[in-house]
């Protein structure tokens, strides 16, 4: 049976276009159902148009309260019935009560080789890091903020010289490769979040990714 793909996005969108274009295959498990978008000029929300797929816009300049939004969001997501939520550049701080309500369906794609760079402007801190590489990672979104479980990681080169931007698109081209994979596995239910008193883990076919997620080195 497809999955029902609901996207969260506060942008361009080139993650949620990887997803959509990936799930045009026949053979892809799921199908995005719908995209919604807190900034109403967000380009992701014509892509979205574009391919048919229904959207939603809910600013939250309209709230003044984080929960009150949260709240809201999860009403107009849940309209939707989806199986899984997929935040592709949604440049918010949730709510451990939303977080909690996705439990296991909810996943983030954060452009740096978590733990490393939790928050904004991760290339610009890779770069004035002296890093020689730099990358992305997906993960299952917990309370803790881009801390929950990675799953898949790739990296790429920081060259010298190279800028914030010269490194955003060498870190998009993985992105746009791995998002698309990643909801595969979660839609295919190979791919789950176990939890215990202590942490949350990500399981792989029955195994548990170590810390860096699947492709792991060590
Ligand atoms: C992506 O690089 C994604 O990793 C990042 O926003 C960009 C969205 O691009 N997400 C975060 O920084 C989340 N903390 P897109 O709109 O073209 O998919």
């Amino acid at each position: 049976m497809s999955n029902r793909i609901l996207v969260l996005i506060s942008g361009s969108g080139t993650n949620l276009q990887a997803i959509i274009d990936a799930a045009a295959s026949e053979d892809y498990p799921g199908e995005v159902i719908g995209v919604i978008a807190n900034q109403a000029d967000a380009y992701g929300l014509t892509r979205a148009a574009n391919a048919n797929i229904a959207t939603a816009t809910l600013s939250h300049k309209d709230y003044a309260c984080r929960e009150r939004y949260d709240q809201d969001l999860m009403l107009a997501i849940d309209k939707f019935k989806p199986d899984i939520v997929v935040l592709a550049g949604f440049m918010r701080i949730l709510t451990p009560a939303f977080v909690q309500h996705y439990q296991g369906k909810l996943l983030n794609i954060h452009p740096s080789l978590l733990p490393k760079y939790q928050g904004l402007n991760t290339h610009q801190r890779a770069i004035e890091a002296g890093d020689k590489e730099h990358g992305v990672s997906v993960h299952f979104v917990t309370e803790e903020l881009d801390g929950g479980p990675v799953i898949l990681q790739a990296k790429v080169p920081v060259f010298d010289g190279d800028t914030s931007d010269d490194l955003a698109e060498r870190v998009h081209e993985q992105e746009h490769r791995i998002y698309p994979l990643v909801v595969k596995w979660l839609c295919q239910k190979r791919l789950i979040m176990q939890k215990d008193s202590e942490k949350e883990y990500a399981i792989l076919d029955g195994n548990l990714l170590p810390t860096s997620g699947y492709a792991n080195e060590e």
